[in-house]
């Protein structure tokens, strides 16, 4: 059965999560940083050489100030508790989007574990934070046009330039993106990546997902066709 190298997840419904059982906002979250321990250990043990998880948004900054620093608070408790693991089981963190706006303490953090296992060798954990896919492919085309400036021919701007451009440079080819709660969108979520990725949208709220619903998502992608628009 083949197994997607890349899989990237919008981890959405944990607000509706929290609702349903009367408790504040906050609970979803933190249940969902436990979906998402479950998810990463889960992913490894199927062999997936690189999970990307939507974390935050550049559109998330619309809400709530309080919700804001309460997922700041639990990315900041994910990193420091988070990190030795990562370091003692090979896996490799990626930043997804413009992190350094966020708080120094945070971006030191970030930093520090990016740096620490960036020599290892098991599989990838892409997390963006701060992360629009559009904004991204602004960026990709600034940095060529700088480079069109100095010299560089128009026509060496293909996809694979478009592609070392962008934050999933060095990551695998994206095979599939799953989406929870039944919303049925990309949220400007690797846009340019998703181009041949299946996607699969589950009902399942996101602190509801584990090790077996990664499972059957990999199972419904090698049920699935790919032609890459062949036939
Ligand atoms: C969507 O649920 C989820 C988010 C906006 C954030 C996802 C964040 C985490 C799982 C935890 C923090 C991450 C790390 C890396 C520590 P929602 O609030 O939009 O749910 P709703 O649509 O039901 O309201």
């Amino acid at each position: 059965m083949p197994v997607p190298r890349h899989v990237a997840i919008i981890m959405d419904g944990n607000g509706r999560w929290a609702k349903a059982r009367r408790l504040p906002r906050i609970a979803g979250h933190r249940q969902g940083v436990e979906a998402l321990r479950r998810v990463t250990r889960a992913a490894r043990e199927l062999g997936i050489e690189a999970l990307t998880l939507y974390a935050f948004s550049s559109e998330n900054w619309r809400r709530p100030e309080e919700e804001i620093g309460d997922l700041m608070g639990l990315l900041r408790h994910f990193l420091r508790n988070e990190i030795d693991t990562m370091v003692r089981e090979g896996v490799r963190l990626r930043i997804l989007g413009n992190y350094r706006v966020l708080q120094d303490d945070l971006v030191r953090l970030i930093d520090d574990a990016v740096a620490r296992t960036a020599s290892n060798d098991g599989p990838i954990l892409a997390i963006a934070l701060n992360y629009g896919a559009q904004a991204e492919l602004v960026s990709a085309a600034r940095r060529l046009a700088e480079r069109v400036a100095a010299g560089m021919p128009v026509e060496a701007i293909d996809e694979a330039a478009i592609d070392r451009e962008l934050d999933t440079q060095g990551l695998p080819p994206l095979d599939l993106m799953i989406r929870t709660s039944g919303e049925q969108r990309l949220s400007n979520f690797l846009l340019w990546q998703a181009a041949y990725a299946e996607l699969l949208f589950v009902e399942t709220l996101w602190p509801d997902f584990d090790g077996a619903a990664l499972a059957d998502a990999v199972a419904a992608f090698g049920r699935r066709q790919r032609r890459f628009g062949g036939l």
